[in-house]
């Protein structure tokens, strides 16, 4: 007999926890460590209480439901996923993944499934890098490095707020760190934030491999002046080189780089003012491509683009690397154990690539690492219209049941 999920309590805990920081617009807004976030990881972990399982807070602030093995020396199988959002974002993206991932748990516990490992379902902190991306799972990895922290995408005053708000340390955060030896694999379920599944007609994703991002801000300095007095050709504007410099962009992703994606999502122009010619223009940059080859190209091909048009504006530059993380292949074993159980489900399956980053990636630098995909209805993400039919919701959390339970099989005690 196929064991399933429990559908209704599934979609119950998913609708408690979108209103926790819900939007007027039908989004959540739980930036890292916000008060929203920590809310909804007190409710985390209260549904895991409610449910007779154990719970923890490491010392990166992942939140945990445990549901340990009868055997004292059994290895953990973690699931989960990610309960802060970007701004203005989606009900679906990360939040799927931890409800889903407690509800594997609770199923487990119920059908007195005796699987030899530990399961443990996990809230990472600040997977969307408002503070510096992949905190939690980077800290688990034993991964988390001082540059990141030194100089993070979000600031350095953000992160401290954040981590001062949640009672963390930030140089306790490395005893986040787990021994990889005591790790039995990681699973997730994520929305795939693509048009991929949809326009396929196919139920599940499983994911191939996810690409590598890095964060640059750029500082164009030219010269503040009056915008009444000063001609044309004697101005230093920077505002004008933030721009020329965000098309320079575009021209040259789309133009020599068919694999990448690069995204100016922030320009700040200083002072701002209408009659002010800017003098300062902060550009926040974001770049993607599936191999690190490809990335230090596009990185050069970035930085000689922003050179130029400083150049050519009479600006100064300065550049600061404030966040990256590597391409990453999931695990053949965690992808095969995925296709077995959406066909076991009765489900179709594809294999394809992330371009969106996820906690996996950092995961898979340390254990088995897999991701189960369902549909984005339109391919729609990261902001309030984000949707997945909650048939695809349900038929995912079924995936990832029974692929946690195949590994765990699997799993060399
Ligand atoms: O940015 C991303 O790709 C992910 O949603 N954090
Ligand atoms: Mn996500
Ligand atoms: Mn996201």
């Amino acid at each position: 007999m196929t064991i399933h999920i429990d559908a209704d309590r599934l979609r119950s805990d998913f609708d408690e926890l979108a209103a926790i920081g819900g939007t007027a617009e039908g989004g959540v807004e739980r930036l890292a460590l916000s008060p929203a976030h920590l809310e909804a990881r007190r409710w985390f972990l209260r549904r895991a209480a409610a449910a007779g399982l154990g719970t923890s807070i490491d010392a990166a602030g992942n939140h945990s439901a445990i549901l340990r093995s009868a055997s004292p020396d059994a290895r953990t199988f973690l699931l989960g996923s990610h309960l802060d959002s970007v701004p203005n974002g989606g009900r679906f993206d990360g939040a799927l993944g931890v409800v889903a991932a407690l509800e594997v748990l609770r199923t487990v516990k119920e059908h007195r499934l005796d699987l030899p490992v530990t399961l443990e379902a996990i809230d990472f902190t600040d997977e969307e890098g408002t503070l510096v991306g992949l905190l939690g799972s980077l800290a688990v990895a034993g991964v988390l490095d001082a540059e990141a922290l030194a100089a993070p995408r979000g600031g350095r005053d953000a992160l401290l707020a954040g981590l001062a708000s949640a009672g963390l340390k930030e140089a306790r955060l490395g005893e986040a760190r787990r021994d990889p030896r005591t790790l039995a694999g990681y699973l997730e379920l994520h929305i795939e934030q693509g048009p991929v599944l949809e326009r396929a007609r196919v139920e599940i994703g499983v994911v191939r491999a996810i690409v590598g991002s890095r964060s640059l801000e750029l500082v164009f300095e030219g010269a503040s002046a009056h915008a009444g007095t000063t001609p044309m050709a004697a101005r230093r504007d920077a505002g004008l080189g933030a721009a020329r410099f965000v098309d320079r962009v575009h021209d040259a992703v789309t133009s020599g780089f068919p694999g990448a994606v690069a995204t100016v999502g922030h320009v700040e122009l200083e002072p701002g003012a209408f009659n002010v010619v800017p003098g300062s223009a902060r550009v926040l940059l974001e770049f993607r491509a599936g191999s690190a080859a490809e990335l230090d190209r596009l990185e050069q091909r970035l930085l000689h683009e922003a050179r130029a048009v400083a150049t050519a504006q009479r600006l100064d530059l300065r550049v600061q690397a404030v966040g990256r993380w590597e391409p990453s292949p999931l695990d053949a074993s965690a992808r095969a154990a995925i296709t077995a159980a959406a066909a076991s489900l009765g489900l179709s399956s594809i294999e394809l690539p992330s371009g969106a980053g996820h906690d996996a990636q950092a995961l898979a630098q340390v254990t088995r690492a897999g991701m189960v995909f369902v549909p984005s209805v339109g391919g729609v993400s990261h902001q309030p219209g984000e949707l997945t039919h909650w048939q695809d919701c349900v038929n995912g959390a079924n995936a990832l049941l029974h692929s946690t339970v195949r590994l765990a099989l699997e799993a060399p005690t």
